[in-house]
């Protein structure tokens, strides 16, 4: 039989969630070809035995991928589409927080719109989440924050920490080898290294967690900070390297000016002072070309190099105001206000150079319209 939806679902003690689950995914997709997919790491509960006992009890289309010595929910679900036949793979959670209702809208927005990728959002309008403790949303907003600040494709959907979407199963078949992931975020990965073209958005309301508990812990939210950073590159890094050349090679010209020129730095020295400037913003200019935001250089090179000029006055502006404001409001160490007046005036710099200067490749986003739900 020919299967259209592989529904790929990690699992890790779920054997509790196992008959709710799948006796939901048969009630919302009794018009749809598809196959179960579980990915089960060992689970000391036996999640395994308990999805297998349930299929053949169904009589399911499907198969339990039983990994021994493995643990992580992103591998498990890379292994699942591996071992998928549909054409498109919905991945989803066991615990019943990701709604099995949805899954044929999301397939039906994939298939209408023929974009790469449908995420089912929590963060756009009518979208939400059942339950959460205000603590818990603000762990989610933050992270959520820190890949938007990041990684530009996952700045331009409204949840990329999704863990429930649908994909077209050879996107992810074809960018295999690049995809390495840590920890929980699956999507995150597949839409920084898969290179979607297109992505379309379906509101969805997260739900509390039917029984058993999460394994979210403290160890993945490093796992995510090291996800992010990997993904980026580890950019913050390599721009603060790049700042900091830059800061010598500005006081090298200027040392040079001195002995070659000494007028450049006694009465002309406005003049001395903007040449190392603006020398030291080209030098830091052609590294991050070439290193920092290498795979970042779509549109024209002229137009990155005149905003990024722009972006190095609002960080001189803040670092001035800031080392100005501790010296003068708090009276601190003026080294020190200093100091923080160059790390803020970083930041700044930072910010602007990823999110106005090095913007990256085009990507479609779409909201499913009712149309197609
Ligand atoms: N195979 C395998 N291996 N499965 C795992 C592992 C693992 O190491 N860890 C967790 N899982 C399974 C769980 O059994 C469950 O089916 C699913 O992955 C999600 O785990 P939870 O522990 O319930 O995660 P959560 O509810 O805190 O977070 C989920 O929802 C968020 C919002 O959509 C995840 O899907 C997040 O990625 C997502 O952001
Ligand atoms: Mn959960």
């Amino acid at each position: 039989m020919e299967v259209l939806v592989s529904i790929v679902i990690p699992t890790f003690n779920e054997a509790s969630n196992v008959p709710k689950l799948f006796a939901e995914i048969s009630e919302s997709l009794r018009n749809l070809s598809y196959e179960v997919v579980i990915v089960d790491d060992n689970s000391p509960d036996g999640t395994w035995l308990e999805a297998a006992k349930e299929m053949i009890r169904r009589g399911m289309n499907g198969i339990v991928v039983r990994r021994i010595g493995m643990r992580g929910l992103a591998t498990a679900v890379l292994d699942g589409i591996a071992m998928s036949r549909g054409a498109y793979a919905v991945v989803m959670d066991a615990d019943l927080q990701h709604p099995p209702s949805y899954i044929p809208e999301l397939v039906n927005a994939l298939a209408r719109s023929s974009c790469d990728i449908a995420i089912a959002s929590r963060y756009t309008p009518g979208g939400g989440v059942a339950g959460w403790s205000f603590v818990r949303k603000v762990i989610s907003k933050t992270a959520t924050l820190v890949a938007k600040l990041l990684l530009p494709e996952a700045r331009r959907v409204s949840d990329p920490m999704s863990g429930f979407f649908a994909v077209r199963r050879d996107l992810v078949e074809v960018s295999r080898d690049k995809l390495n992931p840590i920890g929980y975020k699956i999507l995150l990965e597949i839409i920084s290294r898969a290179s979607p073209r297109c992505i379309v958005e379906v509101p969805y309301i997260f739900r509390p967690r039917a029984s058993g508990k999460s394994k979210l812990g403290l160890k993945q939210i490093v796992y995510f900070i090291l996800h992010v950073l990997t993904l980026s590159g580890w950019r913050p890094f390599k721009f603060a390297l790049v700042g900091l050349a830059g800061t010598a090679v500005n006081l090298a010209v200027l040392t040079l000016l001195s002995i070659s020129i000494p007028l450049l730095t006694s009465t002309l020295f406005v003049l001395g002072s903007a040449i190392a400037i603006e020398v030291s913003t080209l030098f830091n200019f052609s590294l991050h070309e070439r290193w920092t935001f290498r795979d970042r250089r779509s549109g024209s090179t002229l137009m990155r190099l005149l905003r990024f000029h722009l972006s190095v006055a609002p960080a001189i502006a803040t670092q001035y105001l800031v080392a100005n404001a501790l010296k003068y409001l708090i009276g601190a160490n003026p080294i020190l206000a200093q100091f923080i007046g160059i790390v803020l005036g970083f930041t700044v710099n930072y910010l602007l150079s990823e999110l106005k200067v090095w913007r990256g490749r085009k990507l479609r986003v779409l909201r499913a319209s009712p149309q197609q739900r």
